[in-house]
């Protein structure tokens, strides 16, 4: 069993597992977990020294934290994902390659209190650190993570949307429209023009299409210099969406 925290101390936010017996915290140092557990949430208290607050941690928090190994959808990206798969609580969404478990976390976040996420991902090594990631969240319990490959071959399962960050979202298509319920959405995530030629290719027919690169400049937060800033994460991927009808 985990507890995750938000930890606030002065120039520092950091996640914290309250059910350690110890912790060994950059900026803090080694302390009893038990000074955490005795402090009221969002209220200030002393903490060996250092004035800190506990909070719950909020899906930002917990995505800004993630343990990453294949690389993981943006912020940017996972808003426009949830948005566009119109995803609401009690809903099934199956999520093809989730990896570190960026876009799962986001995903459970809004099919609270009572819908499924279901999640193939066929790589032990990306497995474990989606586990590993999945304990942080207080959701953990939508997901249901498949071992093994999404494939023309899967079981469909009846679901209202279907996310797929994997390499190869063309080969799926066909299968995607036995398990979609009518009117349901097909997200796919990918980053270069020719696969998503290949994808809509197969997407004829489909209704909504579309294609969204999204674009994010951050500024720097000085009043004195407010300004974009220098540099900018560039592309990250190409998002496309479609609505199937039976
Ligand atoms: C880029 S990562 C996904 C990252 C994830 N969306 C996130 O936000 O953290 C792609 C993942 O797809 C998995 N994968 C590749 N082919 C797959 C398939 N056919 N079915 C399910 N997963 C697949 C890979 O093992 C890899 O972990």
């Amino acid at each position: 069993m985990t507890e995750w925290r938000l930890l606030v101390t002065v120039g520092r936010t950091q996640l914290v597992d309250l059910a350690q017996e110890v912790q060994d915290l950059p900026g803090v140092g080694r302390f009893r977990s038990q000074l955490l557990r005795d402090a009221a949430t969002g209220e200030e208290f002393d903490l060996v020294g250092t004035p800190a607050r506990l909070l719950e941690p909020t899906l930002f928090d917990l995505v800004a934290d993630l343990e990453r190994g294949p690389q993981a959808i943006l912020p940017r990206d996972l808003a426009w994902i949830v948005w566009i798969l119109g995803l609401e609580p009690g809903d099934t969404v199956i999520e093809g390659g989730a990896g570190s478990g960026a876009l799962t976390l986001a995903l459970a976040r809004i099919v609270v209190p009572d819908g499924r996420v279901i999640s193939y991902e066929p790589r032990l090594s990306h497995r474990r650190i989606l586990e590993r990631n999945l304990q942080r969240s207080p959701h953990a319990a939508r997901v249901k993570v498949v071992p093994q490959e999404l494939t023309p071959d899967s079981e469909p399962a009846f679901c209202q949307a279907l996310v797929l960050d994997v390499p190869q979202p063309w080969e799926l298509v066909s299968w995607a429209t036995t398990t979609l319920e009518s009117g349901g959405r097909l997200v796919a995530y990918l980053p270069t023009t020719g696969q998503v030629m290949q994808l809509l290719a197969q997407l004829e027919g489909w209704s909504d299409q579309r294609v969204v690169e999204n674009i994010q400049r951050d500024w720097t937060t000085r009043s004195q210099a407010l300004r974009p800033q220098s540099r900018m994460q560039g592309h990250s991927g190409f998002i496309i969406s479609a609505r199937h009808y039976t």
